[in-house]
């Protein structure tokens, strides 16, 4: 056995995943390893991608048919007008995004922008970055803290944790990204997850794999050797982040912090509409800004009411959404791992933010906005803004931040 799994089939899923017409069967030319690149952590950032198009620019004044499968129609800016002659790559380059599609819901529908009434659209395009595939044997479904809703009340795969099973991720891979006609065998797909779950940041998260495999305790610490400075940015860590970014995977949040959030990571960002504002998240710059639509939406007590977003997340998966929005399933999603994280910038499902410190300013606006929901009198404050029930004690203080982005640059 490799690491859990068997050696021969990790061997296939690896020939698998960069094989670029997967199982004989002819899609339009993409290996996984097209957008989860072995050079950039397996993931993709839109500096890759950049490099990409201009290396095929390049080589395309002396070989006019030189391709790469990266750019391909179906996650062009323009295909829903222009078809397979779409060529605008403004959202992979610019932002490293890549076209989800989700038929919508009967609750939800959008809105027109041309004439500000609800379209009849059946589906929507959302566009989400590349996560890595390091270390998903860790940050899968965990039987643990359930949402109130399936599908996957535990975690599962993808940004909304919308799939149970790494054979389930495959197919759809290789249906949608790759635009194979048919399903590839189930040995394939088993293959893959093979290969996949032997993916980890590095030796350490492989040793915390392999002792939660033997049933170790307690569980050896995956993190390196830290300084004072960085120690003391795991103390921050514990208290600010761990709560949702919980268990060995760093995905699991500890109850009663709920499963899945809303951090307004979204485009367009909460401003606060008292001066001077409490809180200011970063906006969002143009070029993400766009990618918003506006939904109307049919919220369980009858009521509508529109929002904006440019990823309603699992909503766009059970259509629930109700007045209670903190426990509905507007914007919301998975909790994504953590390790080996100061390599995959930039940030979040719509790679919004470009630095962790840019990603720690907004948890700290995150932290001041959740300050400022006003509670019946005695009530307990969120679980995910206090330790006690009684103090806001999460944000980290100013001093406090370097350590902390310390710690992060260690995980
Ligand atoms: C066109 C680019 C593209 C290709 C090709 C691609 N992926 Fe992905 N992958 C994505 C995007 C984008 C997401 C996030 C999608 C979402 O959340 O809806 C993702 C998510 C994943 C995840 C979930 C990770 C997590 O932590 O939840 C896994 C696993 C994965 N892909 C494996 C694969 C495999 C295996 C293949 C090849 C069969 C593949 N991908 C091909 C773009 C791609
Ligand atoms: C309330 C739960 C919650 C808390 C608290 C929280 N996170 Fe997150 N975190 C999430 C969710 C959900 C996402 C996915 C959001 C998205 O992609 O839009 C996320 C995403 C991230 C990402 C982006 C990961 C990637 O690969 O793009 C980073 C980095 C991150 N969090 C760091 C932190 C740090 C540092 C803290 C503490 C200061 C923290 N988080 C606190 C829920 C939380």
């Amino acid at each position: 056995m490799c690491g859990g799994e068997p050696c021969d089939a990790v061997a296939r899923g690896l020939f698998h995943f960069f094989d670029r017409s997967p199982d004989g069967i002819a899609g339009n030319g993409r290996s996984c390893g097209d957008c989860h690149m072995v050079t950039d952590r397996f993931q993709l950032s839109p500096a890759k991608v950049e490099g990409r198009f201009q290396f095929l620019e390049w080589l395309r004044q002396f070989d006019p048919e030189a391709d790469d499968p990266l750019f391909r129609a179906i996650d062009a800016d323009d295909f829903r007008t222009n078809g397979e002659e779409a060529s605008d790559w403004s959202n992979l380059r610019q932002n490293g995004l890549v076209r989800i599609s989700f038929p919508l819901p009967p609750t939800i529908k959008l809105v027109d922008p041309v004439t500000n009434a609800p379209s009849s659209e059946t589906f929507v395009d959302v566009w989400r970055a590349v996560p890595t595939v390091n270390d998903v044997k860790l940050s899968g479904p965990d039987g643990q803290n359930p949402w109130f809703r399936d599908p996957n009340r535990s975690g599962g795969y993808q940004l909304d944790a919308r799939v149970a099973t790494l054979q389930e991720q495959g197919l759809g891979a290789i249906l949608n990204h790759a635009q194979a006609p048919h399903a590839p065998t189930q040995q394939f797909l088993d293959d893959l997850h093979s290969f996949q779950r032997v993916l980890f940041t590095n030796q350490r998260v492989r040793a915390l794999a392999d002792a939660i495999d033997a049933g170790t305790t307690p569980l050896p610490d995956p993190d390196p050797p830290l300084n004072a400075l960085e120690q003391q940015g795991k103390v921050v860590f514990v208290r600010a982040c761990a709560h949702c970014h919980g268990g060995p995977g760093q995905s699991t949040p500890q109850a009663p912090v709920i499963r899945y959030h809303d951090v307004s990571a979204l485009c367009p960002r909460p401003v606060d509409t008292v001066s001077p504002p409490r809180f200011a998240f970063a906006p969002c710059p143009p070029r993400l800004a766009r990618n918003a639509r506006m939904y109307e939406l049919t919220l369980t007590n009858g009521a509508t009411v529109r929002r904006a977003s440019d990823d309603p997340g699992r909503a766009l998966l059970t259509g629930f959404v109700s007045p209670q929005q903190a426990q509905d399933d507007w914007n919301k999603l998975d909790m994504p791992a953590l390790r080996g994280i100061s390599k995959t910038a930039p940030y979040f499902h719509n790679n919004s933010e470009a630095t962790l410190e840019a990603v720690v300013f907004h948890y700290i606006q995150l932290f001041k906005r959740a300050e400022t929901i006003v509670l019946p009198p005695g009530a307990p404050l969120p679980p995910f803004a206090s330790t006690n029930g009684i103090h806001f004690d999460r944000i980290p203080k100013p001093e406090e931040v370097p350590a902390l982005l310390a710690y992060l640059r260690k995980l």
